[in-house]
């Protein structure tokens, strides 16, 4: 049978820091109250002229997970883009990705699941590749939040930042044995009942592009609950328990969040990687960001038995244990 593999993870965010300090000067908020109720420090935002877009910032991740993929773009079979903020309605940014990295034909598509976006375009790209699509599927998740903040809304304003990270999965034979590498085991959710809670509230019904809204304490409530169940139920299916799981990493909304599901989990803080504190929440870009960082740090190594977890808008939740 086949399994999917990450064989190389990539990582790109703008050069331009935005501190708690500089955002305390548009707007009434303080460096202490941003550090003590959500852990982020800075975050960087695209800033005019400087190039970058959705698109953009994923080729730049691609282009990178590519090479430590050592494999040629050429042979890639398929290309997810998770976002929230595509450069246009349309085309996807999937195709825009193909068209930038000339890439020959294959199918590019959009994943449209806000910030657990990465955690489903893992899970289709699994199950594509399982399916017969092909050896080689690019992953993407990147996302411009700093384009759909409203300045005068403090409570969103502060939370979030841009970037783009991407892997490459690659299929590869196994045994379906506990002993397999790649990906173990996903566990997928969504509830639209919520969808009220965290939205953008623009679109072409309206012909705007719309701001993020948020009910922050009712996300909150929801998060750390349904976050520490959907990785309890991924690590149920892969047959793993707390104890043997090597890393965390969550998605980088809030440390509160990040430190309280944690916690539920039964996995000590030291075991969870954080990059919240320089990234803010980069939503679908979380994820991809979160790995980057830590392999590069040398924190997660070849073999580590990794649970991934992340919510957002829908509410859509879910897990990959890796
Ligand atoms: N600076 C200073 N004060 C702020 C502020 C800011 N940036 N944002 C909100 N406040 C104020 C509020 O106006 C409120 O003041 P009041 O008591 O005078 O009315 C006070 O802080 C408390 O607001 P509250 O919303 O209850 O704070 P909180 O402890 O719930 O923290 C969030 C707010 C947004 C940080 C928190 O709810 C949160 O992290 N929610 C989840 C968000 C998230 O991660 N979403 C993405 C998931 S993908």
């Amino acid at each position: 049978m086949y399994n999917s593999r990450i064989s190389g993870l990539g990582m790109y965010v703008p050069e331009n820091i935005v501190t708690n300090d500089d955002l305390s000067k548009i707007m009434d908020t303080s460096n202490e109250w941003i550090i003590e109720r959500t852990g982020i420090k800075e975050r960087r935002h695209i800033k005019k002229g400087d190039g970058n877009s959705t698109v953009v910032m994923g080729v730049k991740a691609a282009k990178i997970a590519i090479e430590r993929a050592s494999i040629d773009k050429d042979d890639i079979d398929l290309i997810l883009f998770a976002t929230l903020s595509p450069d246009y309605y349309f085309p996807g940014s999937g195709v825009l990705v193909q068209e930038l990295l000339e890439i020959p034909t294959c199918p590019a598509m959009d994943i449209r699941n806000q910030c657990s976006g990465f955690i489903y375009a893992i899970s289709v790209g699994v199950a594509m590749l399982r399916d017969g699509y092909g050896k080689k599927c690019l992953v993407i998740g990147a996302d411009s939040m700093s384009k759909l903040l409203d300045w005068e809304d403090r409570s969103t304003a502060v939370l979030f930042g841009d970037g783009a990270g991407a892997v490459v999965l690659e299929a590869y034979s196994c045994s379906g044995e506990k002993e397999d590498r790649g990906i173990l085991s996903v566990d997928l959710n969504s509830d639209g009942n919520y969808k009220d809670i965290l939205h953008v509230d623009g679109g072409v019904a309206s012909k705007t592009t719309g701001y993020l809204r948020m009910e922050g304490r009712e996300v909150f409530k929801h998060a750390v609950e349904k976050l520490a169940r959907t990785s309890e139920k991924a690590m149920a299916k892969a047959g793993v328990k707390s104890d043997d799981v090597d890393w965390v990493v969550p998605h980088q909304a809030n440390i509160r969040i990040i430190q309280g599901t944690a916690r539920k989990m039964g996995i000590p803080d030291e075991k969870v990687i954080k990059t919240v504190q320089d990234h803010g929440n980069t939503s679908a870009a979380s994820i991809p960001l979160a790995l980057s960082v830590a392999s590069e740090a040398g924190q997660i190594v070849k073999n580590d038995l990794i649970v991934t977890e992340a919510i957002g808008g829908g509410l859509a939740w879910g897990a990959i244990v890796l």
